[in-house]
């Protein structure tokens, strides 16, 4: 999508999670060069550090790359901190840090063959980074917000917050909280001071290619792209009514025929 003509995002302030890879490096990516500025956030920090350096070498927005595990209320609270004094203003909060615990956390299911099976400490990661992560910046990004009376949060839920798993259950219980918990109950806080929230859950997206085997109406995934494409029209000056809601963007595997 081409926002470059009426340069609504130049000089505007992002903060992502998860920035040293997939969904949240495409949208560091779009965001500068549509001339916005970016504080980048992961728990990768060398990972994180070349994303950060090839997108100030591209020569467009700014970018300031911090260590923050979303697990740690500090570190959050620190890298919305960062984006304050580093650039005056946090206008978009996107909470793209996530995933499936037990393919994050490498767990044998040959081994732990069902869910019963599986260390409760795999289910905690999960249930921490993809629920209290993005309830911890939702905390610490709207005391910004609130102040400056605007602001937009993006929380990234999933297709599986819908369909469940019953194997990685701390997936869709997490990401399930995200897309009908906290997103309304942000949008609720914010309507009195100029703040919104959007979830946005994808179904299979090829930031791997192994999403490519998840079927959708559409007979394919998603590419990354056509996901930050539409934050950026939540964000742009045409997007400004959707607030509040989770929209799913998922090539209709929701409205796949059961059975
Ligand atoms: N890829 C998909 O098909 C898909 C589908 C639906 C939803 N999602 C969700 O979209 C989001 C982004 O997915 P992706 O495929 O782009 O992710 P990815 O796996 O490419 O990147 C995730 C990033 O999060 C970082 N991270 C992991 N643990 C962290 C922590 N504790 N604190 C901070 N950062 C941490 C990793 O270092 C990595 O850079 C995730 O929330 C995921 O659950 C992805």
């Amino acid at each position: 999508m081409e926002f470059a003509e009426n340069k609504e995002f130049l000089g505007k302030v992002a903060v992502v999670s998860g920035g040293a890879s997939g969904m949240s490096l495409c949208f560091a990516r779009e965001w500068t060069r549509l001339g916005g500025n970016i504080v980048m956030s992961d728990v990768n920090l060398p990972a994180l550090n070349k994303c950060v350096d090839e997108i100030n070498t591209a020569g467009h927005g700014k970018a300031v790359g911090t260590e923050c595990d979303v697990r740690d209320y500090g570190q959050v609270v620190a890298t919305c901190k960062l984006a304050y004094d580093t650039f005056g203003r946090i206008d978009v909060v996107c909470n793209f840090a996530g995933g499936y615990a037990p393919r994050m956390l490498k767990v044998d299911s040959q081994k732990y063959t069902e869910f019963p099976d599986v260390p409760i400490e795999v289910f905690d990661w999960g249930l921490d980074v993809n629920l209290k992560g993005q309830f911890y910046f939702c905390h610490a990004a709207t005391k910004y917000m609130r102040e400056q009376n605007s602001g937009l949060i993006v929380n990234i839920g999933s297709i599986t917050g819908v369909e469940g798993d019953r194997y990685g259950m701390e997936y869709p219980t997490a990401k399930a909280g995200v897309m009908y918990g906290l997103t309304k109950s942000v949008a609720q806080f914010g309507s009195s001071h100029g703040i919104r929230c959007v979830c946005i859950a994808p179904g299979p997206v090829l930031t791997r290619p192994e999403m490519a085997n998840m079927k959708t109406l559409l007979h394919r995934a998603a590419e990354p792209q056509e996901i930050i494409d539409l934050i950026l029209f939540i964000a742009s000056e045409k997007g400004q009514f959707i607030n509040g809601d989770t929209i799913l963007c998922d090539g209709g595997r929701a409205a796949m025929p059961r059975g």
